[in-house]
């Protein structure tokens, strides 16, 4: 097999490997797509300053994040569905991210639920948290989570409304997919993945199959989650979660300086600079460069994290420079995880760090705290 050198490869073997309706909502964006191309287009237009004869022999691309330590500034972002890139996708992805010593996310939107998780590793991970109209539902989802004992809470705050996918629409992705014979013959071709997801723990939503009264069946259940989510959630609702949760708290999907300012003053621990991987507001500007701005205004209130577009190590330096204390991958380990399970993940987190480690030396860094600014070239 031709050796995977980049993340470009991963998402090359995953394309063949996923049938297209998950491949498509793991790579789609939110209508036509502008904010997701801007994402990367923007990343890829700042440009590294090349410094030479500095000695970068002892440089360590270690860091700590929330105050625990991380061998390098990033962690696995949440990612829903994560399960039907591959059987017990969150349970691989989750033992690869351990293993290479930086967090892993969980999905509220997950396969496998948070006990399966906590169940099947033996360090704490993050959980991501949707506040849904069933305040029941997520005052318990809390609780499960604390029981789980994991170690942040990760509320997403940019989808009161879903962004549309129009590839989901026109594919026909559900949960399981639906039997189109469009879809079975795509299925029938990735034998693979066909038996992966068939003796994976769970088909469907794991947080949510079993713990709402009457939803025991996939269809009630999708009507039961597209009613859910709450255009009328607001900031006394992060509150509301804070005080419910008592511990580290991360606000996911910040793009606007004002709307930072008033999460710095919530008491979370940490922001996500984030729209959502080009998936909510279509028209929105890119993560990047909303970051420098968020970055200028918030000085050290809060911890800056960021996604949006990170494909490689050189990505991250970007994101580092231009303000963020680590970033969240997304797609980067999807794409592993499509392509080669949790092997796959590792790999995705392997080659970043090795391409963080090389940037890190050809700028003349030797370590993540002392990337900053004047690591951008003036061009
Ligand atoms: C397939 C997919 C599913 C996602 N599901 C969730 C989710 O359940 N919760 C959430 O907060 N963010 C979700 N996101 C957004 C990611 O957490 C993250 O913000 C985004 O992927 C970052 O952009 P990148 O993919 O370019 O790295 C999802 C993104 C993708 C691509």
């Amino acid at each position: 097999m031709t050796p995977m050198t980049c993340i470009e490869d991963l998402r090359a073997v995953a394309r063949r490997k996923v049938p297209r309706a998950f491949f498509e909502y793991a790579e789609g964006g939110a209508y036509a797509e502008e904010t997701l191309r801007a994402n990367r287009a923007d990343l890829a237009r700042i440009k590294l300053r090349q410094r030479v004869l500095v000695d970068v022999g002892d440089r360590s691309a270690k860091t700590s994040i929330l105050g625990e330590p991380a061998t390098l500034p990033l962690a696995l972002a949440p990612i829903g569905l994560c399960g039907m890139q591959h059987g017990d996708g969150e349970i691989l992805a989750c033992r690869a991210a351990q293993a290479a010593g930086i967090p892993f996310t969980l999905s509220t939107m997950s396969i496998c639920s948070i006990e399966d998780v906590a169940g099947a590793v033996d360090k704490p991970f993050w959980f991501q948290l949707y506040v849904m109209k069933d305040r029941g539902f997520i005052r318990a989802l809390i609780e499960r989570a604390k029981a789980a004992k994991c170690s942040a809470l990760v509320l997403t705050v940019d989808l009161q409304v879903l962004g549309q996918r129009h590839r989901d629409i026109k594919n026909g992705m559900t949960v399981p997919p639906q039997v189109r014979l469009s879809n079975l013959i795509d299925i029938a071709t990735k034998p693979a993945w066909a038996l992966s997801v068939l003796r994976g723990k769970r088909k469907t939503f794991g947080n949510i199959a079993g713990h709402i009264k009457g939803m025991e069946n996939v269809n009630s259940l999708s009507q039961w989650i597209s009613g859910q989510f709450d255009p009328a959630l607001n900031w006394k609702d992060v509150e509301w979660v804070a005080g419910l949760w008592g511990g580290k708290l991360i606000i996911k999907g910040i793009l606007d300086v004002e709307d930072a300012r008033t999460a710095a003053k919530t008491g979370a621990a940490a922001l996500v600079v984030s729209n959502h991987g080009g998936r909510q507001l279509d028209g929105a500007p890119s993560s990047i460069s909303m970051l420098p701005k968020i970055a200028d205004a918030l000085g050290t209130d809060i911890e800056i994290m960021f996604d949006g577009g990170v494909r490689s190590g050189q990505d991250l330096f970007r994101a580092l420079a231009l303000g963020a204390h680590a970033c969240l991958s997304g797609r980067a380990y999807i794409y592993g995880l499509g392509a080669a399970g949790g092997t796959g993940v590792a790999r995705a987190i392997e080659i970043i760090k090795n391409e963080l480690d090389v940037t890190m030396a050809l700028t003349g860094v030797k370590s993540v705290a002392k990337i900053g600014r004047q690591n951008i070239a003036a061009i």
